[in-house]
């Protein structure tokens, strides 16, 4: 892979030109760009109560596009993005994982965010670890980032199962009010992981 790596001014790292990485895969998963295809099973991710418990609301489906759209556009002019997770001989789209950068300012912006969705129906598999690890490699191997960092709500236990699989840590003093919520929004809290590129990521379970 061939890729022109620019650090801009405000830290964010931004790829440019033809190595922007198309997809990745690992023993069980297949990480890949979004297709029209994938955009109804998607949309009923988005709707789904279980999947919806610790996120703000349902999405219509024109919001699930739109969002879909973002994630692409994020990947043409950043080079990196949220990948569609395809498990092969079980679903074509079971959500997605992948990185991102936050929309908001905070005390770590800017960073690079990693995050994941999964259908309900494919939890406690252990995709979610399987897939965040290899996006994890790649955006410390290939794109060259430092630092990656993860936050959810604190009752997100699965979510934060995962980043501790990945072993990124919790400092208490990193907590912080989502600056996209209002206050008295019972997701306003949030707890923020962190992984440094030198830390080991755990490969014990
Ligand atoms: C978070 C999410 C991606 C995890 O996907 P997954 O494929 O099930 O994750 P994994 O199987 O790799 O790991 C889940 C871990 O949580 C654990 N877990 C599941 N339910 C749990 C519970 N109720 N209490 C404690 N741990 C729990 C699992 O046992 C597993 O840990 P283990 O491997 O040590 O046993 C998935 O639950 C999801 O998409 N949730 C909805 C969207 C969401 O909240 N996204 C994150 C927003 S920040």
């Amino acid at each position: 892979m061939s890729t022109e790596v620019v650090t801009s001014v405000d830290n964010a790292l931004t790829l440019k030109g033809k190595g922007l990485m198309q997809e990745v895969r690992t023993p069980r998963l297949l990480l890949r760009r979004w297709s029209d295809g994938d955009r109804a099973l998607f949309a009923a991710i988005n709707t789904d109560p279980r999947v919806l418990e610790f996120l703000p609301r349902a999405l219509s489906r024109e919001e699930s596009d739109a969002l879909v759209d973002r994630i692409e556009a994020q990947f043409e002019e950043r080079g990196y993005g949220l990948w569609v997770v395809e498990i092969p001989g079980v679903s074509s789209c079971a959500g997605f994982i992948g990185l991102s950068t936050p929309r908001f300012e905070a005390h770590f912006t800017p960073c690079i965010e990693i995050g994941w969705r999964l259908g309900a129906d494919f939890w406690n598999h252990g995709y979610a670890s399987e897939g965040a690890r290899a996006v994890m490699e790649h955006g410390f191997e290939a794109l060259g980032l430092t630092e990656i960092v993860s936050f959810t709500v604190p009752a997100n236990v699965r979510s934060r199962r995962v980043m501790e699989k990945l072993g990124m840590t919790h400092n208490p003093a990193d907590d912080f009010d989502h600056p996209l919520l209002p206050e008295g929004d019972r997701l306003r809290r949030h707890v923020l992981y962190r992984k440094k590129k030198s830390s080991e990521i755990n490969t014990t379970w």
